[in-house]
């Protein structure tokens, strides 16, 4: 990358969720910028998957497969990284899940799943490396929302809370360690491409739906993401704090 400004060099990225979809996506995105990335899932294989596909590409990579759900996994991740000398310059809250079923047939377990997995763990994951990053006096904090964090659709009600969350909880790290160098912010992506929407993608009704709503009359990719990942990572955005930036074709500028 020619922009200094955009240079991540010298920076470590810890990106949740990162094996595969998005996460993946914005992950490669920050390492051909230059940062080292942490690459992040449950399944340890495919962690190490990723993380030689990278290497193979030339990009610098390493594995730390944790349940962001498990708290005690995630001490111990952060716990790991000060051992070997890893700052987490630059964290992305990214993995999620959904869930898709009418409201009133959620049961309250269901709910929390949902609940702790798309906000519960940037809370928990964004303290540890908060506590690090508010001691080295800088950091960025990137968490992923959704047009969920604006607006609702029937039948993911409990993600449209998570991510309403994700919205608010950006800005209460922001306003709470501005001082300290850090940046928070949000991403929100629109309709994307990728396994969690595969459901969505192989539905015609849904598709003409979509399609007769979106401005830009198609599906987002995820490496269409990066450049508002990188641009949030950045010294560029060292007076951006507390923002959600929608990366959606338009959607939720569309009547
Ligand atoms: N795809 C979209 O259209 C879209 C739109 C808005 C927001 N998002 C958000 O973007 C993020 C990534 O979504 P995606 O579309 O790439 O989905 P995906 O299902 O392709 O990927 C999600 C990733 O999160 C990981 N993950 C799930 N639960 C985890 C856990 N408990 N611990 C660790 N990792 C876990 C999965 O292994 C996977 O790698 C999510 O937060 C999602 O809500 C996606």
């Amino acid at each position: 990358m020619s922009t200094s400004l955009f240079d991540l060099s010298g920076r470590t990225a810890l990106v949740t969720g990162s094996s595969r979809g998005l996460g993946r996506g914005i992950a490669e995105g920050m390492a051909k910028a230059g940062a080292r990335l942490v690459i992040n899932g449950t399944d340890p294989a495919r962690v190490e998957a990723a993380v030689k596909e990278m290497r193979a590409a030339g990009l610098s990579a390493e594995g730390s497969a944790f349940d962001v759900t498990d708290e005690a996994a995630i001490v111990g991740a952060f716990e790991s990284f000060d051992r070997a000398g890893i700052a987490i310059d630059i964290l992305v809250n990214n993995a999620g899940i959904q869930r898709r079923k009418p409201l009133v047939e959620f049961t309250t377990e269901e709910w929390r799943k949902v609940i702790e997995t798309n906000l519960t763990s940037a809370f928990v994951i964004g303290r540890e490396a908060a506590k690090r990053m508010i001691a080295r006096g800088r950091g960025k904090i990137i968490n992923i929302g959704s047009l969920g964090s604006e607006l609702a659709r029937a039948t993911v009600g409990p993600y449209t809370a998570a991510k309403g969350g994700i919205k608010t909880l950006t800005r209460s790290m922001a306003v709470e360690w501005a001082a300290s160098g850090i940046q928070a912010n949000a991403i929100g992506p629109g309709y994307m491409a990728t396994d969690m929407n595969q459901a969505l993608i192989q539905n015609p009704d849904f598709n003409s739906w979509l399609m007769s709503r979106i401005p830009s009359k198609r599906w987002g990719r995820p490496d269409e993401l990066v450049g508002a990942a990188i641009f949030l990572a950045s010294s560029a955005s060292d007076y951006v704090n507390g923002q959600i930036v929608y990366v959606d074709g338009g959607m939720l500028a569309a009547m």
